[in-house]
């Protein structure tokens, strides 16, 4: 398949503006000459505009965590699409497990954010997978599948061939414990034929990354497997030194 590669890293609530700043003139002293795959930076949104003139005209795009699905209004809290475009964002994280879990954010609201990101030419990352209990009773297939398809309700098939998905097992989150990349395969070809069935076969173009402990040490393995394309990196990308030694060890 000629999908190209995404390697995104996700700060959660880490770093203040000059740490950010300091991580940007790092990171890209080391990764400025990576062409072959497209490198992502989701800040938190106190950090964006900085990056923004940090990251200007460089390899590595910038994005956010997460956004509202109004354009705007009174929505105390909320970050709308259009502003995270005014700092040049070009992706945004949504319905990660983080904020499924912790934030109550439920299917029907992230199809929402989905489709807002999508009509205003953010690239979701949209993010799926499932808890330990689901996946011990065997119902881990099921439930992602099921994720996918709600998040992405009354999406054209053109709109669904311009998102990113993001597979990551919540028990492999933070935890040290990767999924062995024939389970990650296994799960991301699931996800890509859900989307195929949602398509008509257009899936082939998506990128479907991996998300869950991967380090610079084990990306290599896991973009072995034809339906990983990529990863959704927590822990490890918090050091611009370490993040950029992953970033090349998966180009
Ligand atoms: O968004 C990233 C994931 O939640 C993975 O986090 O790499 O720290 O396990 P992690």
């Amino acid at each position: 398949a000629n999908r190209r590669s995404v390697i995104a890293g996700n700060w959660k609530m880490f770093k203040t503006v000059n740490e950010a700043e300091d991580y940007a003139v790092k990171f890209l002293e080391e990764v400025k000459d990576v062409t072959d795959l497209d490198i992502v930076l989701c800040a938190p949104f106190t950090a964006l505009n900085p990056l923004k003139n940090e990251l200007e005209e460089s390899v590595v795009h910038l994005g956010a965590q997460n956004m509202s699905w109004a354009d705007q209004g009174a929505y105390t809290g909320e970050i709308s699409a259009q502003m995270l475009l005014d700092v040049a964002c070009t992706y945004v994280i949504l319905g990660h497990s983080e904020r499924r879990e912790m934030f109550g954010e439920k299917d029907e609201e992230i199809n929402k954010k989905v489709q807002k990101a999508l009509a205003t030419g953010l690239t979701p990352i949209l993010c799926v997978g499932e808890n330990l209990n689901v996946r011990e009773e065997g119902k881990a297939a099921e439930r992602v599948s099921s994720q996918v398809v709600q998040a992405l309700s009354s999406i054209s098939k053109e709109d669904l061939s311009r998102i990113v998905i993001a597979y990551e097992p919540i028990w492999a989150i933070g935890t040290g414990k990767t999924a062995s990349s024939k389970d990650a395969q296994d799960m991301c070809a699931t996800i890509r034929a859900t989307l195929n069935g949602l398509m008509g076969l257009g899936a082939e173009q998506v990128p479907i990354l991996y998300g869950g402990s991967v380090k610079a040490e084990n990306i290599a393995e896991l973009l072995t497997e034809p339906d990983i394309d990529g990863a959704l990196v927590g822990g490890a990308s918090l050091d611009p030194i370490s993040f950029a030694k992953l970033v090349h060890n998966a180009a």
